[in-house]
């Protein structure tokens, strides 16, 4: 009724509302083209007011094209090679191989669908976005290691690609699965304490952490022996003999490990746990993680667990006393598989498959704030230790 015949039926003060209405609408849609903004440039910081990420968007045309062109922007170890997706494609969901293509190649950045950046990586950000293309924001370290890289950017990105399990493309160091949900839980025979002469044993290469975890391992250290290799312990293992130091010195002489997180933040679990239940060693875990969640039932032990370094250490000697009792920390074994760095390729392309329409990742610098995503060395130890 009101659509026939407004000018009868609309008191004044209706009127000038619309007029109000109408002049914001043509402010909204026009304005902005002719209202002068400071120049685009990526050394200024990028306010949000300024709406600098819709600004570097350059229409483009949309790009029907299949395969999903995906470009390594930066390095991930330092070359651009290494981050390999397309041999894990082929290798573990070999059904994607021909929807997802990987480049290295700068050129083809104008047709590229997906844009990966390494955060920590160094790199200059492009200066414009062709509009269909969406940036992948990927870390890998904590918060704490990484932060600070973080302010230029807020805005810009459209999918997150991190361990956390909020991210929308996961990329763990390692994950665990049943190997198949009817399997019944048979008798450990191996007895996984033979032969093994020591204890705990910790490679370590920073000294000085934010979980303080040298503080724990030193309180440890009291009560039970700990062979430390690196920051000033008596042992050593060289560099260059990794995979000996792993799999013949650890998987066969010592019967715990230390995977002490360097940082205490939500997920963060890193190989220092994935790399020694791939060998016949019990880890001791010290982080901010539910680990009952992500890893299989019984297949670690958690400082947490104990209230102080000291009732750990009685336990510890309990296990390496009774393998019966060590043992159980090796039945997982026969239900659950773990793997070591998954690799993200096969989540990545099935994501950008999925999710074709547009998505932004509110900010970064929330989204990796360390004050949400970790814990104060203080309040994690609690009455454990002093730090
Ligand atoms: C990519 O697009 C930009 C902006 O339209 C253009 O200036 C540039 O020449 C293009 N580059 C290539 C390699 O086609
Ligand atoms: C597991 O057992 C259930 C019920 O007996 C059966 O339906 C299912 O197919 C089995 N799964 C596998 C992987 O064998
Ligand atoms: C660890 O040691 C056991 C027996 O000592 C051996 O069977 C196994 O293959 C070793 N694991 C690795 C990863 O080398
Ligand atoms: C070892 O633990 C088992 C229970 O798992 C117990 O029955 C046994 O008595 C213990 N052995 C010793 C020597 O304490
Ligand atoms: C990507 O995110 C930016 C803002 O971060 C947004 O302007 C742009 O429209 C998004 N693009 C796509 C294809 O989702």
């Amino acid at each position: 009724m009101i659509a026939q015949s407004p000018s009868t039926r609309l008191p004044g003060l209706l009127y000038g509302t619309l007029i109000l209405l109408l002049a914001t609408a043509f402010y909204v849609i026009f304005g902005t083209t002719f209202i002068k903004r400071p120049h685009n440039t990526l050394s200024m910081f990028p306010s949000k007011a300024y709406g600098y990420a819709d600004r570097l968007n350059v229409v483009f045309p949309e790009r029907k094209e299949r395969p999903i062109k995906v470009l390594y922007w930066t390095t991930l170890w330092g070359n651009r090679k290494d981050w390999k997706f397309e041999t894990s494609i082929a290798r573990e969901c070999p059904v994607l191989n021909s929807v997802c293509k990987f480049t290295t190649d700068h050129r083809q950045y104008n047709d590229s669908d997906v844009v990966l950046f390494h955060i920590g990586s160094s790199y200059e950000i492009p200066k414009y976005r062709p509009s269909f293309q969406k940036w992948v924001f990927v870390i890998i370290e904590s918060p704490f290691n990484t932060h600070r890289y973080l302010s230029q950017e807020r805005w810009l990105y459209n999918i997150t690609m991190t361990y956390t399990r909020v991210s929308d493309v996961s990329f763990v160091y390692g994950e665990c699965r049943r190997r198949d949900p009817n399997a019944t839980k048979k008798p450990v025979k191996y007895n996984y304490a033979q032969g093994k002469k020591h204890l705990v044993a910790w490679f370590v290469s920073n000294c000085n952490t934010q979980s303080k975890r040298e503080v724990y391992a030193r309180e440890l250290a009291k009560h039970i022996d700990i062979h430390k290799f690196g920051c000033g312990g008596k042992h050593s293992c060289p560099r260059t003999k990794e995979a000996y130091c792993d799999t013949v010195l650890l998987n066969q002489t010592y019967k715990f490990y230390l995977s002490f997180e360097n940082s205490l933040c939500t997920d963060y679990i890193t190989e220092k746990v994935y790399r020694i239940l791939d060998l016949n060693v019990v880890p001791i875990v010290l982080g901010y993680s539910h680990y009952s969640d992500l890893l299989p039932p019984y297949s670690f032990i958690d400082v947490r667990d104990f209230d102080s370094p000291k009732s750990l250490a009685v336990y510890l000697e309990m296990l390496s006393n009774n393998d019966t009792e060590y043992n159980k920390y090796f039945a997982w074994k026969e239900t659950h598989k773990c793997r070591r760095m998954p690799g993200p390729a096969c989540n990545l392309c099935r994501y950008v498959q999925r999710q074709r329409q547009r998505t932004q990742v509110a900010d970064v610098v929330e989204f990796w704030d360390h004050n949400t995503n970790c814990i104060d060395a203080k309040q994690f130890y609690h009455d454990m230790i002093a730090v």
